[in-house]
């Protein structure tokens, strides 16, 4: 039976990096991944130029851009590798970027700049790479070296390492090859795994409720979005998402963003709904400021002394025309040149306008989420290396664990910066 010091399962984004730094800490490391192809969801990231990282984190106050139910958790590994640290690895290996709005970084070309990048650091590190290839099971045992060890029964035959990392992502994308392998496997060693559940993920609406929407599909325009106050677990309540106080799951603070929304046939969804899907609670309502930083009323009151023109066509000098069409065939008494309006029914359009208040029947599920929320309980992992409190030698990184970014690169970010606190901490097993 071969021997590794560590074998990584899950070569997408954690674990080809740690794999790679292992390899070049001079690790025997052994990654094997079931998927045929390498690192599919690094490919089809970022719309094919995979948004890798994000200028904004800040890894003082790792609350503002994670979700978690311990959400100071990824703190320490965030602030030993930074933005800046993968910054310099993809300058080094002449990879062109670009920063998009909100320090989101982009590859200039492709996504597979960065695949091709981790295998090459993988390659100069001497990992053996079983692809594809499936682990049937793992026990914890004596080792043929003597202490413990671990087995895995994979495709290829049995092996045996001192170490094992955990890479296997989480629920998101089956067709790819997402599994809840990670999960069973933390269970099976007696870990706690926070509910998964999809996240920045589009919503959607009964279909009797939606019909009016329906044919608004494909429009697109900034809005202010908000969960309400009992739907938001670790919170927000500024404009722009920003967490006002940084601790403790059981508060219930607003969270809200200032982002593009987009309507589909089914429902809603864009940067606005995506961020927010992460802390939407099934059955509670969402509020949709669609003329943020508008006061409406007021435009309203004073173009009603002077304007002719039919409200829906008031209302398109403001919001696209469309949204402006279907909105005012909501109401007969919005049907109306503005200054016939009453006063009332002016009130009433600006309040909807400001406040519209729905509830989602649920989300297009992990078929379409980009990432699972939830995932191995971080409060029996070692936020400095990652390891099972209570279980020598297992390791889990990346999306498997209880550590959601929001949309924008810090989804990568935690991939790389666990990979790296992991990958730094796993010893040489013994000769
Ligand atoms: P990842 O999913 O990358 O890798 C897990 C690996 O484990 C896979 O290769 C899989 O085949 C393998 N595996 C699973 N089960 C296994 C088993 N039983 N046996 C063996 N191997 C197994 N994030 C971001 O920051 N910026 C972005 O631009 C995007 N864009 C984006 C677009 C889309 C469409 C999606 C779906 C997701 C994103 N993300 C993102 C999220 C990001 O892709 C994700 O958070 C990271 O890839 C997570 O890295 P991991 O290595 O943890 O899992």
């Amino acid at each position: 039976m071969e021997q590794f010091d560590v074998v990584v399962i899950g070569a997408g984004a954690a674990g080809l990096f740690c794999a790679s730094i292992a390899g070049q800490r001079g690790l025997k490391v052994l990654l094997i991944d079931h998927a045929i192809k390498v690192a599919e969801k690094i490919r089809i990231s970022g719309g094919g130029r995979c948004n890798f990282t994000n200028r904004d984190l800040d890894p003082r106050a790792p609350h503002k851009h994670y979700l978690s139910e311990n959400p100071e958790f990824c703190r320490s590994a965030l602030a030993r590798y930074t933005p800046a640290d993968f910054i310099d690895l993809l300058q080094g290996a002449g990879v062109p970027w670009h920063e998009k709005h909100k320090g989101q970084l982009f590859c200039d070309r492709s996504a597979d700049d960065i695949v091709q990048l981790l295998l090459r650091e993988c390659g100069a590190g001497g990992v053996t790479h079983w692809q594809p290839c499936a682990v049937r099971s793992v026990r914890h045992g004596v080792g043929l070296a003597g202490g413990t060890a671990y087995e895995l029964d994979t495709d290829r035959g049995p092996v045996q390492s001192h170490s094992l990392v955990v890479a296997t992502g989480g629920l998101s994308i089956p067709k790819i090859g997402a599994t809840d392998f990670g999960h069973r496997l933390a269970r099976q060693f007696g870990l706690r795994v926070v509910a998964p559940r999809p996240a920045l993920v589009p919503l959607t609406f009964d279909s009797s409720a939606w019909a009016p929407y329906a044919e608004l599909a494909g429009l697109a325009l900034p809005v202010r979005i908000e969960a309400e106050p009992s739907a938001a677990p670790p919170a927000s309540d500024k404009a722009d998402g920003t967490p006002k106080r940084p601790r403790g799951k059981s508060r219930h603070t607003e969270v809200a963003f200032l982002e593009d929304l987009l309507f589909t046939h089914r429902g809603l969804s864009g940067p606005a709904v995506l961020q927010i899907s992460s802390y939407w609670q099934p059955g509670t309502p969402l509020r949709i400021d669609l003329l943020p930083g508008q006061d409406i009323a007021a435009h309203l009151a004073e173009t009603k002394q002077h304007s002719r023109k039919l409200l829906a066509n008031e209302l398109a000098t403001l919001l696209p025309t469309r949204l402006a069409e279907t909105w005012t065939a909501q109401d007969p008494s919005w049907q109306r040149p503005v200054a016939e309006t009453s006063d009332k029914a002016l009130a009433a359009l600006s309040e909807r306008l400001k406040r519209w208040t729905l509830t989602p029947a649920g989300s297009e599920g992990y078929a379409k989420a980009e990432v699972t929320a939830g995932g191995v309980d971080t409060r029996q992992l070692s936020s400095q290396t990652l390891e099972a409190s209570h279980q020598e030698g297992l390791y889990f990184i990346g999306e498997v664990v209880d550590v959601t970014g929001w949309l924008g690169g810090y989804n990568f970010q935690w991939a790389w910066a666990s990979a790296h606190a992991c990958a730094m901490a796993l010893p040489q097993g013994p000769a």
